[in-house]
C-alpha cells in the first residue's frame, strides 16, 4: 500500500507509523527523521535544513521533494511505503502525484490523525526520542522508559528535540494550519482522505487506523 499519514506536530504520527509499517510491511519514510540523521551526521543537506527547523519552518521544497524522491527510489519502497511528514504543501503534494504518474502507481489513503490542540502541546512537551533510532518513542507521562532517561527497546541516551520548545511549538502549529492542513482537501478532492480520532491508547489507535485502512485496500 502506499499511504501518507498527516497531523499536526505530536499528532503521534511518528509513533502509529512504527507499528503501522510493521503491519502493512511496508518502509516508514519519514522526511523529519531523514532530515535529523542528515544533521546528526553533519551532511550539506542537514547543514541547509537545520535553521528551518530550529525556527519550525518547512525546509524549502526544493530541498524536501529531492531527498523524498531519492528515498522513494529506493528498492524497499518499489511496493509501497507509509510517509509521515511528507508532503506538508499542496506544492509537495502536486511533486508526489507528478512522481507516482511516472511510476504508473497512486496513493490509496491518506490516513488523517485528528487531536485537539491542547493534547498535541501536552504530547510534545514530555517527548523523549532515542539517540540510536527515532522510532523509539516516550512520553515522560504516557509512555514513560522503565529508567528515567534511558531507552528501554537499547538502553540509549532517550533526549528532547531542539524544535520542541514552546515557543518553537507554536510556530509549527500554525504552519501546520496554514500550509499543511490545506493538502487534506487537496486529497479530499481525490476521495483519498480517512479521518479517525488519535486519542486514547497508542495500542487503540493502532487499530483504529488499521480498520480505516482496510477500506482502501
Ligand atoms: P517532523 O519530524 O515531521 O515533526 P512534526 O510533524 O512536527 O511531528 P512530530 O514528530 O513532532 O510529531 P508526531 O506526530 O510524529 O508525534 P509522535 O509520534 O512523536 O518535522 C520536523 C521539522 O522538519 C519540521 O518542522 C520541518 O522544519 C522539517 N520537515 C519535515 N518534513 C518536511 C517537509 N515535508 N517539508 C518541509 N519541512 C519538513 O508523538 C508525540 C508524543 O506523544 C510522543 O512523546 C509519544 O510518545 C506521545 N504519544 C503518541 N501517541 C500517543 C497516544 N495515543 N497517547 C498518549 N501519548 C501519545
Ligand atoms: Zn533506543
Amino acid at each position: 500500500m502506499r499511504i501518507v499519514l498527516v497531523g499536526p506536530p505530536g499528532a503521534g504520527k511518528g509513533t502509529q507509523a512504527a507499528y503501522l509499517a510493521r503491519n502493512l510491511s511496508i518502509p516508514h519514510i519519514s522526511t523529519g527523521d531523514l532530515f535529523r540523521a542528515n544533521i546528526s551526521q553533519g551532511t550539506d543537506l542537514g547543514k541547509r535544513a537545520r535553521s528551518f527547523m530550529d525556527a519550525g519552518q518547512l525546509v524549502p521544497d526544493e530541498v524536501t521533494i529531492a531527498m523524498a524522491k531519492d528515498r522513494m527510489a529506493q528498492p524497499d519502497a518499489v511496493n509501497g511505503f507509509l510517509l509521515d511528514g511528507f508532503p506538508r504543501n499542496v506544492g509537495q503534494a502536486e511533486a508526489l502525484d507528478a512522481m507516482l504518474d511516472d511510476e504508473g502507481v497512486k496513493l490509496d489513503a491518506v490516513l488523517d490523525l485528528e487531536v485537539p490542540e491542547d493534547e498535541v502541546v501536552k504530547r510534545i512537551a514530555g517527548r523523549r526520542i532515542c539517540r540510536n533510532d527515532s522510532a523509539h518513542v516516550f512520553h515522560v507521562a504516557y509512555n514513560p522508559p522503565k529508567t528515567e532517561g534511558v531507552c528501554d527497546a537499547c538502553g540509549g541516551e532517550l533526549y528532547q528535540r531542539d524544535d520542541d520548545s514552546e515557543e518553537t511549538v507554536r510556530t509549527r502549529l500554525e504552519v501546520y494550519h496554514t500550509q499543511t492542513e490545506p493538502i487534506i482537501d487537496y486529497y479530499r478532492a481525490q476521495g483519498l482522505v480517512v479521518t479517525i480520532p488519535a486519542l486514547g491508547k497508542v495500542t487503540e489507535v493502532t487499530d483504529r487506523a488499521m480498520e480505516a485502512l482496510k477500506g482502501s485496500e
